[in-house]
């Protein structure tokens, strides 16, 4: 079925495709024809333009939208710190100095929900590498939330686009360009600067995010798979325009700049967007709907033909961050071990697990809202019971994965792990590698000498 059967009804209209330049207007005619900033736009509207990229970035590469809204976003108060000492996305600016570089392989029991905490406060960076204010690299955050957010605040991060995984729960995002419902197995990514307001319309909600300090995802090459295949372009959806009218509450803005919490005043709502039109929003996607490619002969191709977003270094064909799934999927393979083999990687792989169970670990200890780290050349594959299994098993064509859906943030950065992610959340599994491979045991047997 090339689409997820979600138990919750969706909410909104979108516009259909990936890096689409789209326009959307939520009155007939507030979009201006031609000209970006007329003297009078529309209907008294202010014109402000949003640059997601340097204004001479190449052309394939140039992404802004201009939006036409009723207040322009400078007029507000100075911003403020907020929750300076405690806020958990804040590295005290020095982040080599509290992120932790081991070589461990690292695995987490599910993270806590929490219910007392809004979305803004629910961030708990776990593991990142990289310097927001350079613009390079990412972190890696679990969200656990139980609160709306405040009826007049906005959240937005300039340290970066998010690229937000449900694993419970469900997100109505309000964004300056209209609405977005993420329910999990769905995909969201907001980019960085677009300003938002979470609320849950079914009770609490737990998942990871990717926030990417440098650049934006694009679709990964396709090669000789040709034009179409794994996420199709046309599948992502971007919300249509919508706005209200409110120029006399008090709202709070609340910015993460550098890690850290700020909060400005205004009397002015920051969802007042009655028209855009641009290459730079925010889009979200069913992961249900992937078209998954693997072998029809034999041997297990690498992972990343799984890829559904992907952000590239300096250097083509290496990512700074690849988000990667393991779908249900026919595994037909001849005289094949079907899971991944052992390996070690010069990337780094943090994994999730949104629902069910990942056909690599069946021995029970990798689990929904749970997580696992192997670093730069940390050696991992199957555990023992998996290879057990998958040594001895009949090699019909099989499906596996039925009603599973594991992911991976891939990166080429050695990742630190943050104090919460290795203390505070009390989560680590310290018997990950007794409980995986130890329990390996040699099968080599020496061939016999030939009699002379
Ligand atoms: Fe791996």
């Amino acid at each position: 079925m090339p689409s997820s059967q979600f138990a919750q009804k969706e909410r909104y209209r979108y516009l259909n495709g990936f890096g689409s330049y789209h326009e959307s207007e939520a009155i007939e005619g507030a979009l201006p024809v031609g000209a970006n900033s007329p003297q009078k736009p529309p209907y008294g509207l202010y014109a402000e333009k949003l640059s997601g990229t340097a204004f001479t970035a190449p052309r394939h590469e140039n992404q802004q939208t201009w939006m036409y809204r009723i207040l322009p976003t400078c007029g507000h108060a100075n911003f403020e710190p907020r929750e300076h000492s405690t806020y958990n996305t804040n590295p005290e600016n020095k982040p080599y100095e509290k992120i932790h570089h081991i070589p461990n392989q690292l695995r987490w029991d599910p993270f806590d929900m929490d219910e007392t905490v809004d979305w803004v406060h629910s961030l708990h960076l776990v593991a990142g590498a990289g310097d927001p204010t350079m613009k390079t690299g990412l972190g890696m955050y679990i969200y656990a939330a139980g609160k709306d957010m405040d009826a007049h605040e906005a959240f937005y991060s300039a340290d970066g686009d998010f690229l937000i995984v449900p694993q419970h729960g469900v997100l109505d995002i309000q964004t300056e360009f209209g609405h977005i419902f993420v329910r999990p197995n769905e995909i969201c990514v907001i980019p960085r600067g677009v300003k938002y307001r979470v609320t849950l319309p079914e009770g609490p909600v737990r998942g990871y995010i990717l926030e990417l300090y440098q650049g934006h995802f694009t679709l990964p090459e396709l090669g000789p798979i040709g034009s179409n295949g794994l996420a199709n372009a046309r599948d992502f959806q971007a919300p249509v325009a919508a706005f209200e009218e409110d120029t006399s509450s008090t709202w709070h803005i609340l910015c993460k700049f550098a890690g850290h919490l700020f909060s400005a005043k205004q009397t002015h709502t920051p969802f007042d967007v009655v028209a855009w039109h641009g290459n730079y929003y925010p889009y979200k996607y069913d992961l249900g709907r992937f078209n998954t490619i693997g072998t029809i002969s034999y041997d297990h191709p690498d992972p990343s033909i799984f890829t559904v977003l992907t952000a590239q270094s300096d250097h083509p064909g290496t990512a700074i961050a690849d988000f990667v799934i393991f779908p249900p999927r026919w595994l037909v393979a001849e005289d094949t071990f079907r899971p991944p083999w052992y390996h070690r990687n010069t990337m780094s792989e943090f994994m999730g697990l949104i629902q069910g169970e990942y056909d690599a670990k069946t021995a029970g200890g990798f689990q929904p809202a749970g997580a696992s780290l192997h670093n730069v050349m940390a050696g991992h594959g199957p555990d023992a019971a998996t290879h057990k299994k998958a040594s001895e098993a009949d090699l019909k064509p099989a499906k596996v994965g039925a009603g599973s859906m594991a992911f991976m943030f891939e990166s080429c950065l050695m990742v630190g792990v943050t104090d919460w992610g290795l203390r505070k959340c009390k989560k680590v599994q310290e018997d990950y590698n007794a409980e995986s491979w130890e329990p390996l045991k040699p099968r080599f047997k020496r061939p016999e000498k030939k009699s002379e």
